[in-house]
């Protein structure tokens, strides 16, 4: 144990394990008791408490609002990166393109990234696109990036990281980033424009009525169970338009939630419900 960590019995990583399931749909294995310790020890003894027996009686009775997302926010894996899983972007392209034909400029444009973390994927969506169609402003289209943690939502809309994470991205891809002084890139401000971050926890209600014309939800459903990925998959389904795209993590699938799509690419599904134009 590292200096500051605080011994967990099995009985309260149980107790977390039921916790963090219930208010974020995470499944934690067994694996991940040492993450559990290093994570939350800091927050146990910042509040002043001896045990996480005694953080989650707090938790459960009483605990703040902030309080109950700092313990979301330090048990949530946020890894990500610019570009990642890039073959989703060139078939997103392709389907804006003709849609962009299908509709008049003004018209209505929306992608969903759930789960977004600090905001990659969701600027990889607009850089990419405002780069192959430069028109598309001329629409009126918008990118929704929503995460469960709202400390990556907060790093997300600021959209400044550090150099290194251009480091492999082609001279192409790296292009547009703006350098601060402080060494430090940006992503530009067009593409900014272009994505609203919020909280949303993707188990619990969900305030948008769509429809979405792409959804995004890559690497998010492998921390929970099979229930709840079919759950979330399934509702994905209903906020997508017809014919709309789905794309989700390599090591994904939909499940039992994948009644209303079918497989059309690497990871890649659209939604069975056609366009009234064919289905008439
Ligand atoms: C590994 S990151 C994936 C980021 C990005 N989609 C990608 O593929 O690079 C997983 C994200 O899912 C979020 N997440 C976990 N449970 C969630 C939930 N119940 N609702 C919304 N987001 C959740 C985490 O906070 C984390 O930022």
């Amino acid at each position: 144990m590292e200096q500051g960590e605080i011994s967990l019995s099995e009985r309260e990583f149980s107790r977390i394990k039921s916790r963090v399931y219930k208010v974020a749909g995470i499944s934690l294995s067994d694996a991940k008791r040492t993450l559990v310790v290093s994570r939350l020890s800091k927050i146990v003894r910042a509040l002043d408490l001896s045990s996480f027996d005694d953080y989650v009686d707090y938790l459960e009775k009483g605990a703040s609002a902030s309080d109950g997302q700092d313990f979301v926010n330090a048990l949530t894996t946020n890894l990500t990166r610019f570009y990642r899983e890039d073959h989703h972007f060139d078939h997103l392209k392709t389907y804006v393109g003709a849609l962009m034909s299908e509709r008049p400029r003004g018209q209505r444009l929306r992608i969903w990234s759930a789960g977004c973390s600090t905001g990659q994927e969701p600027y990889t969506i607009g850089m990419d696109l405002l780069n192959a169609f430069p028109e598309l402003k001329r629409w009126d289209f918008k990118i929704l990036a929503t995460d469960i943690d709202t400390a990556v939502i907060a790093k997300a809309a600021r959209g400044i990281y550090p150099e290194n994470e251009l480091s492999g991205l082609s001279g192409e891809r790296a292009r547009p980033f703006q350098k601060l002084s402080d060494g430090t890139v940006q992503v530009p401000q067009a593409a900014r424009e272009l994505v609203s971050f919020k909280p949303l926890n993707l188990i619990a209600e969900w305030p948008m009525k769509g429809p979405f014309d792409a959804i995004f939800c890559r690497n998010v459903a492998i921390y929970f169970d099979k229930p709840t990925q079919g759950a979330v998959f399934g509702r994905f389904g209903k906020l997508l338009a017809p014919e709309g795209f789905l794309y989700i993590g390599h090591s994904e699938n939909l499940g039992s939630g994948g009644e209303g799509f079918r497989l059309v690419g690497k990871t890649i599904y659209q939604s069975k419900r056609m366009n009234k134009r064919e289905a008439a």
